[in-house]
């Protein structure tokens, strides 16, 4: 079992007990604004989290293949619906400029100006203001994260900063109105984090038919459901039902009452998780760590010289530089062939009939498999340390380093952990 790391036990601390939020006015007016429009929520009330934060608790028992919740259409905002309707009056062209998620930053904040006067009023008052993930680091933090970490970040400022453009622009053509509001950067950012952590996904329907997007998915908001937090261990089945017109999320596990209800945003390691939504999980069922092609041919090249093309033409028939993964149980296999294949000397490679599958190698090969293996893992433990020692120079005067960062550490850390039960497999 991999350990969790000093980082994650320190947070850990400070976090506080489950505490309910049902008496709550805020928490009162959106529940009864959902459930006046159709929405319909099983046993459920809102709580803080330890660890978690806000999320769901069941009030009872909830069984599997129970209806967790369902959101009419009426409560969707989705593409069509913003396109079609509620933008009623932008010309077509204005319109088919923005994503979707332009186009849903656009409501949130058009909504938000509105202030208690906005019909989604109770509901987006209750969203998030701060956020985790890599576009919310401040940018000196950012350029002492490592190179996959900050390549997101910057690329989700790139994408913030031309929403921030496109609707600044949009803003001040529209109306009188729109022209008025005061449109910031962080206003951005705030409206293009809750869509990109908080959206479901439905395929076909919500698809505006003059859509930019090419793919057939498109996301939505959909209220109250957006409430539910992730874990690994449970299954839903989620989606739009045509029958009941409503988005609706049934649950395979069971929840005994006091539990935090949970649901599967998808098969994510937490590397994705942090840069998707913002946080990860202390035991995850789908971390690996990622290889990087380059690093393996350099350890293999470092004692065998430059790598025979017929190799590479092998590795890359087959695809297998796709999945170059470690695990705590050792390596992929699709890693562990190419270095068999990269172990094997060239005549034998050009004499053998090829059996991908099945590659028999001499106890010699087998050994320097095992010694590329080990030679790959520990230069990637070295690169962690340096990663982790190069945040670290990064703390923030006496407060030391931010949560944001301290989160990050705690990812490596879990990473580095992952590695060295690889590592240990040999
Ligand atoms: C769809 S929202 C879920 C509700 C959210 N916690 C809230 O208070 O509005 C997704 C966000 O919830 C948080 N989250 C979801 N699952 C989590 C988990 N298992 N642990 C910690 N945070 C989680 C992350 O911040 C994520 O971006």
């Amino acid at each position: 079992m991999q350990t969790k790391g000093r980082t994650w036990r320190k947070r850990q601390i400070k976090s506080v007990k489950t505490t309910s939020l049902a008496h709550k006015q805020e928490y009162i007016a959106l529940f009864q604004w959902a459930k006046q429009n159709g929405v319909f929520f099983h046993k459920m009330k809102p709580a803080i989290f330890p660890g978690t934060g806000r999320g769901l608790m069941a009030t009872k028992q909830i069984n599997a293949g129970d209806l967790l919740i369902s959101v009419p259409s009426k409560l969707l905002v989705t593409e069509e619906v913003l396109r079609n309707s509620y933008f009623d009056g932008i010309n077509s062209t204005k319109a088919l400029e923005f994503s979707t998620i332009e186009l849903l930053c656009l409501f949130l904040i058009l909504e938000r100006s509105l202030g208690k006067q906005s019909f989604w009023s109770a509901y987006i008052s209750m969203l998030p203001l701060d956020y985790n993930m890599p576009a919310y680091f401040k940018h000196h933090e950012l350029k002492h994260t490592p190179d996959f970490f900050a390549e997101h970040g910057w690329s989700q400022v790139k994408s913030i900063r031309k929403c921030y453009s496109s609707l600044k622009k949009f803003l001040l053509d529209f109306n009188d109105k729109t022209k008025s509001i005061q449109l910031t950067f962080d206003d951005v950012c705030w409206a293009w984090n809750a869509v990109n952590t908080r959206c479901v996904y439905m395929i076909g329907k919500a698809r505006f038919k003059h859509s930019p997007q090419k793919d057939n998915m498109s996301c939505s908001l959909a209220p109250l459901l957006d409430l539910l937090n992730h874990s690994c261990n449970v299954q839903v089945t989620a989606g739009f039902s045509e029958t009941g017109k409503c988005y609706q999320i049934l649950t395979k596990t069971k929840f005994k009452k006091g539990d935090q209800v949970f649901i599967n945003y998808g098969p994510h390691s937490n590397r994705k998780l942090l840069i998707e939504y913002g946080f990860i999980l202390p035991y995850n069922c789908h971390n690996s760590v990622k290889v990087h092609p380059t690093l393996v041919y350099e350890v293999v090249s470092n004692h065998y010289g430059d790598i025979a093309k017929r190799k590479f033409d092998v590795i890359t028939k087959y695809c297998l530089e796709d999945t170059y993964y470690c695990s705590p149980n050792g390596l992929s296999w699709s890693l562990e062939t190419a270095l068999k294949i990269l172990s094997l000397n060239d005549t034998k490679l050009v004499q053998k009939s090829f059996h991908i599958n099945n590659l028999q190698l001499s106890t010699e090969n087998e050994h320097l498999v095992s010694e590329f293996s080990k030679e790959i893992l520990k230069s990637i433990l070295v690169k962690y340390d340096k990663d982790i020692a190069r945040i670290w120079l990064c703390t923030d005067g006496k407060d030391g380093l931010s949560e944001r960062m301290q989160q990050l550490v705690m990812l490596l850390e879990q990473e580095m952990n992952t590695v060295q039960s690889a590592l240990n497999t040999f």
